[in-house]
């Protein structure tokens, strides 16, 4: 099961964690960046470098965070697995959940 970005990334984007995946399987969204639920292989090289502590493993996932779990899924729902996030041109379209999100 694979890494999850949560609610800290929201709005803060720092983008670190793209640059240490191997598998290229952090996406950008609008507000947020997604890890692809089928693409990541659990290497863990994000976790640490996220200044806002906003990666975590699937074991590490409480309540709090599993709604990203599902938006995770949810944000690749129309584009499925496109193999790695240069090949994409265009940001992933938030799903409602994280567009709506209110930071407090
Ligand atoms: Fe977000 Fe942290 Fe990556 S803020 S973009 S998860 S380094
Ligand atoms: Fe997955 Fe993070 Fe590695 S997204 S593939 S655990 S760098």
């Amino acid at each position: 099961m694979a890494f999850v970005i949560g609610e800290p990334c929201i709005d803060v984007m720092d983008r670190s964690c793209i640059e240490e995946c191997p598998v290229d399987c952090i996406y950008e969204g609008g507000r947020m960046l997604y890890i692809h639920p089928d693409e990541c292989i659990d290497c863990a090289a994000c976790e640490p470098v996220c200044p806002v502590e906003a990666i975590r493993p699937a074991q590490r996932v409480n309540e709090d965070w599993r709604p990203f779990q599902e938006t995770s899924r949810e944000a690749f729902a129309e584009i499925g697995s496109p193999g790695g996030s240069p090949n994409v041109t265009q940001p992933i379209k938030d799903p409602a959940f994280v567009a709506q999100y209110e930071k407090p």
